[in-house]
């Protein structure tokens, strides 16, 4: 073999080794939103029907708080037995949605882009923890979110959330605010 041929057959493995790994990434990314969206999906899907039906938004805050565990659980069943969805927030609601270390760390990190203003919605982040990727989707607070997560909220919503949250930190938000992530858990 002469020495070109022999070049160009390491820079080819080279270049395969790490297109190989950006690939793992690629299809973790792809693998992660495409369960983020489950999860999401569903979750909005609940709260439009509940706000159709009942624009007050009480119904709606009923539901959510009976439902989303049980909308999580469901769509986790039908992951593979690697693979998790969940929510969390800084500022929480649901104790079942407390933030870890790294939760907290990838969530300060939005906060802070967006008060740079270099947030993007669309940023993914994929972070790695012992044999699990983790891929989190930023949230941030719409229209939609305010009557159970804004400044001033209603009474019954207000009876609701004292009822059954009495440790809620899920108020006082702006439209555009953060409000918390939905992270994919992919064991590989
Ligand atoms: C009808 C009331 C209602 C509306 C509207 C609503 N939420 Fe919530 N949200 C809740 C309740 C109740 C919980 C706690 C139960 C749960 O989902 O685990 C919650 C929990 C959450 C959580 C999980 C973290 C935590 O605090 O426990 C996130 C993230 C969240 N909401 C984001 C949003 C966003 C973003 C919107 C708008 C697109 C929104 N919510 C609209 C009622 C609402």
């Amino acid at each position: 073999m002469n020495k070109t041929i022999i070049t160009i057959l390491v820079s080819t493995l080279i270049a395969n080794s790490t297109l190989s790994a950006n690939e793992e990434l690629t299809q973790i990314k792809q693998e992660g939103i495409k369960y983020i969206k489950m999860l999401g999906g569903a979750l909005k899907k609940e709260i439009k029907k509940n706000l159709k039906s009942d624009p007050s938004g009480a119904l709606a805050m009923g539901a959510c708080s009976s439902k989303a565990g049980e909308i999580t659980e469901n769509v986790n069943k039908n992951l593979p037995s690697y693979a998790k969805v969940r929510r969390s927030a800084l500022k929480y609601r649901n104790e079942a949605n407390k933030p870890d270390t790294l939760d907290k760390k990838v969530m300060r990190e939005y906060e802070a882009s967006i008060k740079a203003d270099t947030f993007l919605p669309s940023d993914i982040k994929i972070v790695k923890k012992g044999d699990t990727y983790r891929v989190y989707k930023p949230l941030i607070v719409k229209r939609l979110c305010l009557k159970c997560h804004g400044e001033h909220i209603s009474k019954d919503i207000r009876a609701v959330i004292k009822n059954v949250y009495p440790n809620d930190k899920a108020t006082g938000f702006k439209e555009g605010d953060f409000r918390g992530v939905i992270v994919a858990e992919i064991k590989k």
